[in-house]
């Protein structure tokens, strides 16, 4: 599958495409917004995308024709305000979603957060960040797209353990990106987890695999 990659300049991003062009079971499109962030890509081998997620719904379907998949790992980040959580987190999601369906992608993985499906866990500091994730999630949902929606814990920057448990209602918890970097990339190869969402932490016990025909 050729994989298009958004936010793939992120922190859990740039992991999905290296992981997948190591791997070489499949190959990424990384999408990035500025012009000095593409030669990492391409040095990977990767392919390329230039596209602003505050832009048209055409822009990124340009970007995702001839792609089999979509990974969407973009956030605004903790440092910008509520503004940018409704453009990047919550609309641009959506465009990149109604993108796919205009590109003829079938297959989509959002990255999401803990327990953002059930508003009694939306926190009161952040709930315009969950009400974003969620009401993302909703509209993939309802795409009829085969969507797969992994969420994860708060995120380290800890080496992965390759070890982790996915559950339709986890604990709150913690997970290296890296963890969620190889959870995406073997979601993309297990059919179980089309049409499916899940908490995502790191486990003592199951491995990415096994966790996920577990999910
Ligand atoms: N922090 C947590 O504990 C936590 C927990 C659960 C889930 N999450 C979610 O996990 C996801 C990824 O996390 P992360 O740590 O990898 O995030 P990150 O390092 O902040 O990466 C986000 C990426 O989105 C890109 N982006 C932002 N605005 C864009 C735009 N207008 N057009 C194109 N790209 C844009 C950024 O581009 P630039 O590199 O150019 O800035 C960046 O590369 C986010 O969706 C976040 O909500 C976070």
């Amino acid at each position: 599958m050729k994989v298009l990659v958004v936010g793939a300049n992120g922190q859990i991003g740039k992991q999905v495409v290296e992981k997948i062009q190591k791997e070489g079971k499949h190959t990424a499109k990384a999408v990035v917004r500025k012009e000095e962030q593409l030669s990492q890509f391409q040095d990977l081998g990767a392919e390329t995308a230039l596209v602003d997620l505050e832009g048209s719904i055409d822009d990124i379907a340009e970007a995702a024709k001839g792609t089999d998949a979509v990974i969407f790992a973009a956030g605004s980040g903790g440092h910008t305000g509520a503004d940018k959580t409704i453009l990047i987190d919550l609309d641009g999601a959506i465009k990149t979603v109604e993108a796919a369906k205009q590109a003829g992608v079938k297959r989509f993985l959002m990255v999401s957060a803990i327990g953002v499906h059930r508003r009694e866990n939306w926190s009161s500091e952040i709930q315009h960040y969950s009400a974003a994730k969620h009401y993302a999630d909703v509209w993939l949902e309802n795409s009829g797209l085969d969507y797969t929606i992994v969420r994860p814990g708060g995120l380290t920057n800890d080496e992965g353990t390759g070890k982790v448990v996915a559950g339709k209602d986890l604990d709150r918890g913690y997970i290296p990106r890296e963890d969620v970097a190889n959870t995406l990339v073997a979601a993309l190869d297990e059919e179980s987890v089309i049409n499916k969402g899940f908490d995502l932490v790191s486990g003592e016990r199951s491995a990415v695999e096994e966790a996920l025909k577990e999910a």
